[in-house]
């Protein structure tokens, strides 16, 4: 198939695309995504096939304004409202009661749809054009890091889409953060299904008592409900090693010296040993940055062939750091490494 790469003057092309049945990779605040008209359960069909995406995982629906909401739930737990004011337009998802209008395709097979409306000017301009909403999972092919920039999302979907459009780098590197109502006796309120740049204090802070804070550990029912946490995610090729600070690299000499990279904070010390002066180190100011970069430097690392990458990882309990996205990236790097660091060899 041959892919039309528009730049962002071509948003309005691009929303004319998926009204007429194309896929189009489309970018947004958090990560880019891999859009199809939301009711039309052909092309959202073709998402799955051009991801390689298991049947059983939801798709995120994406809007432009807030009316398009009654297109797709049926009704609005409490506090929806109440979030959609606080973080909208913004990298929070919404899990909402479906209408039986949306396809078993879009949200394989739940009574939920998650909805979101992302804060990026080439997005909503491309959702607008599209008059519809557009059922969206990130533009990677299924396990995959997600693109985070023009050209990883070519990498990833050139020849499998109609059309990619050009949104420059993404603001914030990481995923949404998902958030859904439960209603069980232990767990009355909105819960946190994937942690994202708006974080558990955020919710809190407009929320109050319609948020659960530990329902993550408590309600394992609701986990389940949301199959994406349960493939394999954000795999770059070399495999991935978390470390909290440079000195346990210490233990790590043999990689070291097989060419692993090292991304990590300004602020982690010095990495030991030698390195002859050719290893790869990527530093940031803060986690803010990291994260921003964390899936461009899988990419880049992963075209230089580095057998590994030892990242940075934030304590487990540093959530509120840094505006929270410690949490989010602590997420994504316990998946990427399958939960091992360094020294655990
Ligand atoms: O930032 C983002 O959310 C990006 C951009 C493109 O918007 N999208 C994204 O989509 O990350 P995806 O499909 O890669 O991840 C969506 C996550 C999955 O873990 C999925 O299981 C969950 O949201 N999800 C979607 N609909 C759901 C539902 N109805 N109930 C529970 N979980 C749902
Ligand atoms: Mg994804």
């Amino acid at each position: 198939m041959k892919t039309e790469l528009l730049d962002a003057g071509g948003a309005s092309r691009a929303g004319s695309l998926v009204r007429s049945g194309a896929l189009v990779v489309f970018p947004t605040e958090t990560v880019y995504g891999l859009g199809a008209d939301a009711f039309n359960p052909i092309s959202c069909a073709r998402i799955f096939e051009a991801k390689g995406r298991p049947q059983d995982n939801p798709l995120i629906t994406h809007i432009h304004d807030r009316s398009q909401v009654e297109l797709l739930a049926r009704e609005l737990p409490p506090g929806a409202e109440i979030l959609m004011d606080a973080f909208w337009p913004g990298p929070l998802t919404l899990v909402l009661p479906k209408k039986t209008a949306v396809s078993d395709i879009v949200t394989a097979g739940l009574d939920t749809v998650g909805v979101r409306m992302p804060d990026h000017p080439a997005a909503l301009e491309f959702l607008r054009a599209a008059g519809t909403p557009v059922a969206a999972p990130s533009a990677n092919r299924s396990g995959r890091p997600s693109p985070t920039n023009f050209a990883m999302a070519c990498d990833a979907m050139e020849s499998r889409v109609e059309a990619i459009l050009d949104g420059g780098p993404c603001e914030t590197g990481l995923e949404s953060t998902v958030a859904a109502w439960s209603d069980t006796p232990s767990a009355r309120g909105w819960i946190i299904l994937r942690p994202g740049a708006v974080t558990r204090e955020d919710l809190f802070s407009v929320l109050d008592d319609l948020f659960v804070r530990d329902a993550g550990i408590r309600d394992e029912s609701l986990l389940a409900r949301s199959p994406g946490t349960r493939h394999p995610h954000y795999r770059p090729n070399a495999e991935v090693r978390m470390f909290e600070e440079a000195q346990e690299l210490e233990a790590e000499q043999i990689a070291l010296a097989a060419g692993w990279a090292v991304v990590a904070l300004d602020g982690a010390g010095t990495v030991p040993g030698s390195g002859g002066g050719k290893r790869i180190e990527r530093r940031y100011a803060g986690w803010i940055d990291l994260a921003r970069r964390l899936y461009v430097d899988f990419s880049e690392l992963d075209a230089l062939g580095v057998p590994g990458i030892f990242v940075q990882a934030p304590a487990a309990r540093s959530g509120a750091t840094e505006g929270g996205i410690a949490e989010a990236l602590l997420n994504r790097l316990l998946k990427a490494s399958a939960g091992k660091r360094a020294g655990e060899s």
